[in-house]
């Protein structure tokens, strides 16, 4: 047999119930397959978030079972664009996005690319009263178990007036992500 890294054809079924545990909270979320360009995840939710994922790569969307949408950020703007059962989309590099999946027991295969050297992520949290940028931080991506969680709790520990609103004052509410969905609700309500 030839020595194929990434193995033999697996079962997809048998492959989402042998990982049904990581894809609960609060993990959500497993890797196919290990060091290979083609990053294979699938998601499960419920997952909800504040953050925008500004991508250097594109990233493809199988929602494959249930429902999710993703908030998209452009220049102040919100728009949200729904996933439904069985809806593929490919999202275009640089398009900031926040997944969002309320419902339990949803999954989602998502496909990205190793980023290219020299080519930075960011991760970005903007005013949900009025859609201003508040904090941005770039990573150079490489692990996205070891590099995500010090970014996030930067931006969490980080003190209210660096989570102040530069265009309206609104303190961003930092890891309570619910509280930010309210206010989003609230000033756009035709969004979520
Ligand atoms: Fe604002």
């Amino acid at each position: 047999m030839f020595p194929l890294k990434y193995g033999r054809p697996l079962n997809f079924r048998r492959w989402l119930d042998e990982h049904a545990q990581q894809l609960k909270p609060p993990v959500g979320n497993q890797q196919i397959w290990q060091d290979s360009d083609f990053m294979v995840t699938v998601v499960g939710g419920p997952n909800e978030r504040s953050d925008f994922h500004d991508d250097p790569v594109e990233e493809l969307f199988y929602q494959f079972q249930g429902n999710a949408y993703l908030l998209l950020w452009e220049r102040g703007r919100y728009e949200r664009v729904d996933l439904r059962e069985g809806d593929m989309f490919l999202l275009p590099p640089h398009t900031l996005h926040s997944p969002q999946r309320p419902e339990a027991g949803s999954r989602c295969l998502v496909v990205e690319r190793q980023r290219p050297a020299g080519e930075n992520d960011a991760f970005q949290w903007s005013c949900a009263a009025c859609g201003t940028a508040v904090q941005r931080h770039e990573v150079t991506l490489r692990s996205i178990v070891a590099d995500l969680p010090p970014l996030y709790e930067s931006f969490y520990a980080s003190p209210e007036h660096a989570r102040r609103c530069p265009g309206c004052g609104e303190i961003h509410p930092g890891r309570d992500f619910q509280a930010w969905h309210r206010t989003l609700a609230k000033h756009f309500p035709a969004l979520p």
